[in-house]
């Protein structure tokens, strides 16, 4: 079976070096696979979150586009579209908004540092706070869970998103009580390089020291290249190869042969001019193919106009039957048409106020469980079972336990349950100690909400 991989590309900036070799080189590989049905797309709806200026969305979203492509991807391979082109994704994201626990976009992390900001300089908490960047998760659930994508690549600043669109996606299969979404992962891949910008902090657009991949030609790179921060070591004088972005940046592109004859100049003392001049030559060996495809794509945008619609209509020939599903689902009918639905059954009507437990198969086959809070947030991951009634048993005891009949301990920064001396659930790790302890006030009161409705 075909893995299929969906990300988001928000259409803001002009792409860099960073974006290149973190994102955009990796998705083009991985599009490659055979096991792999890949869904790239513009998310120019997440851009004007951020952005009201409309040429700069249009500017980029062509640059974006056009990088991609001269990058490789193979626009008949792949499902290659913009966001705003798909009119089911605002749609599903009005039905997922309507499930959406208010609290859980309360805690996301983008609304929550712009509050943050705000209460540090004595501001009204929501001061400038657009409801789009609000809502910022839910749409970011509709694009996934529309194509029933199963792997998302992203960084891990959006994980936590990633977590909301599974917890969307498993909220409404279990309020209307069938598998309408698949429920995605994140796909974290360690092993791609984070590149080092101008100043040796992350490459990225927010602290102003990219280099342009394509923009201002090969002249801009070698200028930026130049730019590079180094420390004031001579000529002659031996560099610390592995602590300076050169030599990370080199590396990102060279091969492992050609990568340590470099380090190993820097070690004989190669002056850091030198240095960035044949950074520069490496960069522009791989560079100069593609931009002279970016730069023919750009002086005739038609291409790329046409290509983007052919994504639009294979996306859409996913996306139309399954919202059609959902309007059925939602009650959404055509008054003409003699379907009628049972009533909702009491416990779909409950589901949605109390804590509840969803199985799933895992990838290796087993069976395990989650546990949600009547909030939505993930309590629990229960041990995998080779038999899904022994996991069906272990819910059964939980809801009928109380805190009374379980062990909860905290170990490190998680919460493990456990029953009968046996760890059998836990938590994933928090990121602080009061953090962990919230989650564990709130498994309390998750457990004994369930007992008291048994
Ligand atoms: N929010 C993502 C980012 O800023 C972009 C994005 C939008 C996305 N929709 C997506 C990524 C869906 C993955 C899947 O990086």
């Amino acid at each position: 079976m075909q893995t299929r991989v969906l990300t988001g590309i928000t259409t803001t900036g002009t792409p860099h070096l960073g974006n290149y070799v973190g994102a955009i080189r990796p998705a083009v590989q991985a599009s490659r696979r055979d096991d792999v049905d890949a869904f790239y797309f513009m998310a120019d709806y997440h851009a004007l979150i951020k952005s009201g200026d409309a040429d700069r969305i249009e500017r980029s979203r062509l640059e974006i586009a056009a990088t991609w492509l001269a990058a490789g991807l193979d626009p008949q391979r792949v499902t290659f579209y913009r966001q705003s082109d798909i009119a089911e994704i605002p749609e599903l994201t009005w039905f997922l908004t309507c499930i959406a626990a208010k609290g859980m976009l309360n805690r996301a992390h983008a609304y929550k540092a712009a509050v943050d900001r705000n209460t540090e300089t004595g501001e009204d908490a929501d001061a400038g706070i657009n409801a789009g960047l609000y809502m910022y998760p839910v749409l970011m659930a509709a694009d996934i869970l529309a194509f029933d994508a199963h792997k998302v690549p992203v960084g891990r600043d959006q994980i936590q998103h990633i977590e909301m669109a599974r917890d969307l996606g498993q909220r409404f299969n279990h309020i209307h009580g069938r598998e309408f979404f698949v429920l995605p992962e994140a796909l974290i891949e360690e092993q791609v390089a984070t590149l080092p910008g101008l100043d040796g902090r992350k490459m990225s657009k927010s602290y102003d020291n990219t280099i342009p991949l394509f923009a201002g030609g090969k002249k801009q790179l070698r200028e930026t290249i130049m730019r590079i921060v180094t420390d004031s070591r001579l000529p002659g004088e031996p560099k610390d190869a592995d602590n300076s972005a050169l030599f990370t940046i080199f590396r990102a592109f060279a091969g492992e042969n050609e990568a340590t004859a470099f380090r190993q100049s820097l070690l004989d003392g190669m002056g850091w001019g030198d240095a960035k001049q044949a950074l520069y030559e490496r960069v522009e060996q791989d560079v100069a193919p593609m931009r002279e495809r970016y730069e023919a794509l750009i002086a005739d945008p038609s291409d790329i106009e046409r290509i983007l619609q052919e994504g639009a209509i294979k996306a859409r020939a996913i996306a139309t039957p399954k919202i059609a599903a959902l309007r059925d689902a939602l009650g959404l009918r055509s008054a003409s048409s003699s379907s009628k639905k049972p009533a909702p059954t009491k416990t779909a009507v409950k589901s949605s106020k109390a804590p509840r437990f969803a199985s799933f198969r895992d990838a290796d086959g087993s069976f395990r469980f989650r546990l949600f809070s009547a909030d939505g947030d993930e309590l629990l991951l229960s041990v995998p079972f080779s038999d899904p009634k022994a996991a069906g048993a272990l819910q059964k005891r939980i809801k009928t336990a109380g805190t009374d009949g379980v062990a909860l301990q905290i170990d490190a920064l998680r919460v493990v349950l456990e029953l009968d001396g046996e760890p059998v659930a836990s938590s994933t790790d928090y990121r602080d100690e009061p953090t962990c302890d919230d989650a564990l006030a709130q498994l309390r009161q998750a457990i004994d909400q369930l007992a008291a409705g048994e």
